[in-house]
């Protein structure tokens, strides 16, 4: 486990903030995610604090990996942009008041009513991905009788250190206009439409990455890619390098603090003013957009222990009142967690466990062979750096619940997404007239 002020073992009990997390697991029960504000709030500023050793630029919060009303007006407080990427994800930025001029709209399909959606609400840019999306922005936009600020997705070719699912700047990814195909084109094609006003460029090259060279790669190619554009007379104001920076979920990988994730930002601010320098061109305002790493190590799940089941030399089970529906990535990456059992937190790990979710699939794991201290049926067990992609991908599959979210900051522990009810489960279902 990553240790920190708000997350520790205490006389062998497991502290999350000022809490317990077997009090919390007793009051809130489970399975329960549970949120750390202070950790939230301790990365948004080294964030925003490394962005001004650039100068110019902002941290847009990625909305996807973990999106409440409650964590959006955190992140704002802060001083973070956003990144949404969806009508839904723009409809919680709204409830949450921030400031619109702060939002990118991302997506490589939005429907036409989405981007009716982002114009009415006053986003501060879209992030173009198709000459489709290119086509009704620019009608849509003259319409409402203003021009929309864009920025525009480049695909750099740039294929990070990550697992498969979620590099995204592979020659043939779905995302983005190819550096060495379309981009020039389309950039020249935004230039010269009434609707759109050409702000700048956007890359992302994939997420829980820690090798920090694709980066500097990344900004290579888009920096040059700036000056080609720059010999055309068309100005880059903003590069918006997206997010993905890696972060810890077990001992394999490194123990990252908010002050080595802002070493990131600012690795990346000096490669982008070195090469602005290198080609040229005016040094833009620089944009990153992390997600995981603001909210990832912020979170913990827990659970109570139900059936156990021990297949001598071949895998001992422990089964968990979550699973797959609050937490597929096991069942989609083959991600791996920690964990620990609360209430024996500072014993020595004796043995090798499954934790098995309860839904009916064999791929239901939430952690395969890992070491963890022997848990007994009723036992509250923690896994670690689930804040991120959990809470934000779960479903109702099975019919379970998605677990409530309760924010602890300090001595307080509330409600930011209350529990599911069965009747919410059932709330959106119909039976036709006929069927009577
Ligand atoms: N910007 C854009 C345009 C993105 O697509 C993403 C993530 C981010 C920023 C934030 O990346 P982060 O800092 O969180 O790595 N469901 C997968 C991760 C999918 C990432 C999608 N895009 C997972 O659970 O690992």
């Amino acid at each position: 486990m990553n240790t920190r002020d708000t997350l520790f073992v205490k006389d062998n009990d497991l502290y999350i903030g000022g809490f317990k997390a077997t009090d919390l697991a007793a009051k809130f029960g489970t399975p329960l995610y549970v949120m750390d504000a202070a950790y939230i709030a301790e990365v948004a500023d080294a964030f925003v604090s490394a962005m001004k050793t650039y100068g110019e630029g902002g941290v847009a919060f990625a909305n996807k990996a973990f999106a409440t009303v409650a964590t959006a007006k955190l992140a704002a407080k802060h001083g973070l942009w956003f990144d949404v990427v969806s009508g839904g994800e723009l409809y919680l930025v709204k409830q949450a008041g921030v400031d619109m001029k702060k939002v990118l709209f991302h997506g490589n399909n939005k429907t036409p009513r989405e981007i009716d959606e982002g114009i009415a609400a006053g986003v501060g840019y879209f992030v173009v991905d198709s000459f489709n999306e290119i086509e009704l922005l620019d009608k849509k936009a003259a319409e409402a009788g203003a021009p929309q600020d864009v920025l525009v997705r480049i695909n750099p070719l740039v294929t990070a250190h990550t697992y498969e699912a979620v590099v995204t700047a592979a020659p043939g990814s779905k995302f983005g206009f190819a550096v060495d195909g379309d981009a020039f084109e389309t950039v020249k094609d935004i230039v010269s439409r009434k609707g759109l006003r050409f702000r700048g460029l956007h890359v992302h090259i994939g997420s829980q990455i820690y090798d920090h060279s694709s980066y500097d790669r990344a900004v290579e190619v888009i920096t040059a890619f700036m000056r080609r554009l720059a010999d055309e007379g068309i100005e880059t104001d903003i590069l918006d390098m997206g997010g993905g920076y890696g972060i810890y979920y077990t001992e394999k990988d490194p123990h990252f603090t908010p002050r080595r994730y802002a070493y990131t930002v600012e690795n990346i601010g000096r490669k982008v003013a070195e090469c602005a320098e290198k080609e040229g061109i005016r040094k833009p305002f620089l944009i990153v957009e992390p997600g995981r790493s603001i909210v990832g190590e912020a979170g913990v799940t827990l659970y109570t222990v139900g059936a156990i089941k021990d297949f001598p030399g071949i895998r001992k089970y422990v089964a968990v009142d979550g699973g797959m529906f609050e937490n597929p990535r096991y069942a989609l990456y083959e991600s791996e967690y920690s964990a620990v059992v609360a209430s024996r937190a500072g014993e020595p790990e004796t043995e090798t466990v499954t934790l098995a979710g309860k839904c009916c699939e064999s791929g239901d794991i939430v952690a395969k062979d890992i070491p963890l201290q022997h848990a007994e049926t009723g036992d509250i067990v923690a896994v670690f750096s689930t804040g991120a992609y959990n809470y934000s991908m779960a479903s109702n599959y099975n019919l379970n619940a998605v677990p409530p979210v309760v924010l602890v900051d300090g001595d307080r522990a509330d409600y930011i997404v209350r529990p599911q009810t069965y009747e919410d489960l059932l709330r959106n279902n119909e039976v036709p007239d006929w069927m009577n």
